[in-house]
């Protein structure tokens, strides 16, 4: 995606600080590991790529609320988000032993000092798992960003290629959500909320606000938007062949999620907008 890198560890501080600088309060953290397994070993490492980032970033920036994202796709050589099981030519996404692998990479992000561990994978029952991991543990502090509301989208293309995790066959679309499913949605949403969700996320941002709309609205709890990264691209190119200014497209998108109810915004033009709206 154009501006946007992978960062080596040792480069992960100064970013960090960076942000900082900016005024920026959370950054969110994904790992690229070097190896890839059908366990997603790397996942849950104790000194996996995101773990030691963590450490690194909290040396360096205490203040700084680190959000971990916790999946296993980037983690799997198949590059699903659980544990798959492959019978002729169906496979399966094993949702349990799913949330085992799950719990244990939030509880490795949480003992190496993340803020929040933000579960992205979707299985049934992830939240509630890793809330009690958490407290079983004595993270009783280590709060939850729940992916609540997260569509099957074609957004997410650009991601998949950087994240170097598109999976190697089928697609996501028996545990992400339907996009003409609205009730699904909340219905979800409540479901991580009773399993112990402290944020609320939504995903993908412009094509969803009805549901961000309504998850602020009904459960009145903090929610979060993410503009992925397919609606960034389009945003850059349409930019880059003259049909309108960059800087004001992203301050009438950005505007828009805060009116439709956003608390959060996790966005790759963070730290772009914090210095256009420097006061
Ligand atoms: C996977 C994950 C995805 C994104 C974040 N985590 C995409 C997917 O389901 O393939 C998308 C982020 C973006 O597009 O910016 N757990
Ligand atoms: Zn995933």
């Amino acid at each position: 995606m154009p501006g946007v890198f992978q960062l080596a560890l040792a480069e992960v501080a100064e970013e960090a600080q960076q942000a900082c600088d900016l005024g920026l309060q959370a950054v969110l953290l994904f790992g690229i590991p070097n190896e890839k397994d059908d366990q997603a070993k790397s996942a849950y490492a104790d000194n996996g790529i995101v773990q030691q980032a963590i450490r690194a970033i909290k040396a360096r920036c205490p203040e700084l609320v680190v959000i971990t994202d916790v999946c296993l796709c980037e983690y799997m050589s198949h590059g699903h988000c659980g544990v798959t099981r492959v019978d002729g030519e169906h496979f399966h996404v094993l949702n349990d032993e799913s949330v085992a692998l799950l719990t244990k990479t939030a509880l490795s992000h949480a003992a190496a000092g993340a803020d929040l561990v933000a579960p992205s994978d979707m299985m049934d029952g992830r939240i509630g798992a890793i809330r009690e991991a958490l407290d079983a543990n004595g993270f009783d502090q280590t709060g939850i960003m729940s992916y609540a509301a997260k569509f099957a989208s074609v957004f997410y293309g650009p991601f998949r290629e950087a994240a170097e995790s598109p999976p190697q066959f089928g697609d996501r679309r028996s545990y992400q959500m339907d996009s003409a499913n609205a009730r699904e949605a909340l219905r979800e949403a409540a479901l991580d909320l009773e399993e112990g969700a402290d944020i609320l996320l939504v995903k993908p941002a412009l094509p969803y606000l009805d549901i961000l709309w309504q998850v602020r609205e009904r459960f009145g709890k903090p929610t979060a938007v993410y503009h992925v990264s397919g609606e960034f691209a389009m945003v850059k190119a349409g930019a880059e062949r003259g049909y309108f200014d960059e800087r004001a497209a992203v301050l009438e998108i950005m505007t828009s999620l805060k009116r439709g109810g956003a608390d959060l915004i996790v966005t790759y033009w963070a730290k772009e907008l914090a210095e256009w709206t420097r006061p």
